[in-house]
């Protein structure tokens, strides 16, 4: 038998509580919570052979990248049903093209924009709407900077649930708040930054007995950390030296971190790879912490970027993330906006589409490469986190005029037109 509780993160305590605690803060000292096991030790190929078995089971929970990993997320009960959209087993692709611009790495990326609602939400937003389930909760809360709200909105109407979601006034992608609205949520726009709609809604939420999915709360994170899973096993289980992942609330980089360590004491790892995260230069409060070498995080007031994903200024998560930076000797790097659409038009190259917050992994690297400090022929994995369609408007903008010259073409509706315009794009290079 496996025991599940709740567990304070902060050296020196430790407290253990309950699972169905939803303010997720310590009642000794006031700490973030992490889920915690007693879990009987399980031969790591054993392990690995029931991982692979479920591939070719046609149950829902064996064919998502999350549930097959269930040994892993043990807090619901035998026989409990999960809330699944069949999330994960995204593709692991080499990207040669965007590893030569990066300063010559072997790189490929992990694809979370191919989850069903389009980002690496959707690996924490079944299990936290699962347990929500458990919990019997009737109403679903987050803050957005876009896809959590899609990802939980789609979640919740699933399991029955409301959801309400509050975002930046005018400040989120269209598609997210059409996404939102179509699964039936209802979406307040509220304050200029994510900073001020967390804020706000996490003052009502322990008041108004709504369930807060967002990634303090720590069964997002059990979800989120399968993805280490994955990558290792499309990978032999050979470790790389690098996991890259752009950091907002910094929610991702901790769980990616907590997943390598329980990988690693369950001995299905021997080495932990160096965990990097890349932040956009105006909204880098965790860049400059580990770059000041400060002990506290010091919150930007008003994060300024283009990726509007990750425009967050108060990380919640920095505590968490933290351990995972130094558990893996890791590093952080912070890129211009400039950097992030360089990046993004190189992976195009190798036909990868992305959202602007994920392409701050591959401007990073080449930064890094640049600097010495990832040398060049080394073996990474980039974590793109959303999907290539969530900011369109703006990677139209992006484009040159050349480029457009060259690829948006009108043609009056006349065959003779349209022939000298396929003329003229055949005799181009
Ligand atoms: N990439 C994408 C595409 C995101 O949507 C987010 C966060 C991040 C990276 C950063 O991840 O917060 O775990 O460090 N988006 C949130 C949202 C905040 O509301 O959708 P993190």
């Amino acid at each position: 038998m496996t025991t599940a509780f709740l567990q304070c993160i902060e050296d020196g305590c430790h407290r253990k509580h309950t699972l169905d605690r939803k303010d997720y803060r310590c009642d000794a000292c006031g700490g973030m919570l992490e889920i915690g096991y007693d879990a009987p030790r399980v031969a790591p190929q054993a392990l690995r052979q029931t991982w692979q078995s479920r591939k070719s089971s046609s149950a829902i929970e064996d064919q998502s990248g999350v549930w097959r990993f269930r040994e892993l997320l043990p807090f619901v009960p035998e026989g409990a049903n999960v809330v699944t959209l069949g999330e994960g087993h995204t593709p692991l692709l080499d990207v040669p093209r965007a590893g030569e611009w990066a300063g010559g790495v072997r790189l490929a990326i992990k694809h979370q924009g191919n989850n069903p609602t389009g980002s690496f939400k959707d690996l924490g937003m079944t299990a936290c709407i699962t347990e929500a389930a458990i919990l019997g909760s009737r109403v679903t809360v987050c803050a957005s900077t876009g896809n959590t709200s899609a990802s939980m909105s789609a979640y919740a109407v699933r399991a029955g649930m409301k959801a309400v979601v509050t975002v930046p006034a005018g400040k989120i992608s269209a598609a997210k708040l059409a996404q939102a609205l179509e699964f039936g949520a209802v979406v307040i726009e509220i304050g200029e930054t994510f900073d001020d709609s967390f804020r706000l809604l996490r003052a009502l939420t322990a008041e108004l007995n709504l369930y807060l999915v967002n990634s303090l709360n720590p069964f997002r994170l059990e979800g989120q950390k399968t993805i280490v899973c994955e990558i290792l096993e499309q990978r032999d289980w050979r470790v790389p030296e690098f996991i890259v992942v752009p950091g907002g609330n910094l929610g991702n980089v901790s769980a990616i971190g907590k997943g390598l360590r329980e990988l690693k004491e369950l001995g299905l790892i021997e080495k932990l790879p160096r965990l990097v995260v890349t932040q956009a230069e105006g909204a880098n409060p965790f860049y400059r912490m580990v770059a000041n070498n400060s002990a506290e995080l010091i919150p930007v007031a008003e994060p300024r970027t283009e990726a509007s994903a990750i425009r967050i200024g108060n990380p919640v998560n920095w505590k968490k993330a933290i351990r995972a930076i130094r558990a893996t000797d890791g590093m952080v790097e912070s890129v211009s906006d400039d950097e992030i659409f360089a990046a993004k038009a190189a992976l195009a190259h190798d036909g990868v589409g992305c959202e602007p917050a994920s392409a701050t992994t591959i401007a990073g690297i080449r930064k890094l490469v640049a600097s010495g400090k990832i040398p060049r022929g080394a073996d990474i994995v980039a974590v793109l986190t959303g999907h290539q369609l969530k900011d369109p408007e703006i990677s139209l903008r992006r484009r040159s005029e050349a480029d457009l010259a060259r690829q948006r073409l009108r043609v009056e509706p006349d065959v003779n037109k349209l022939r000298a315009a396929l003329e003229r794009v055949l005799a181009s290079d």
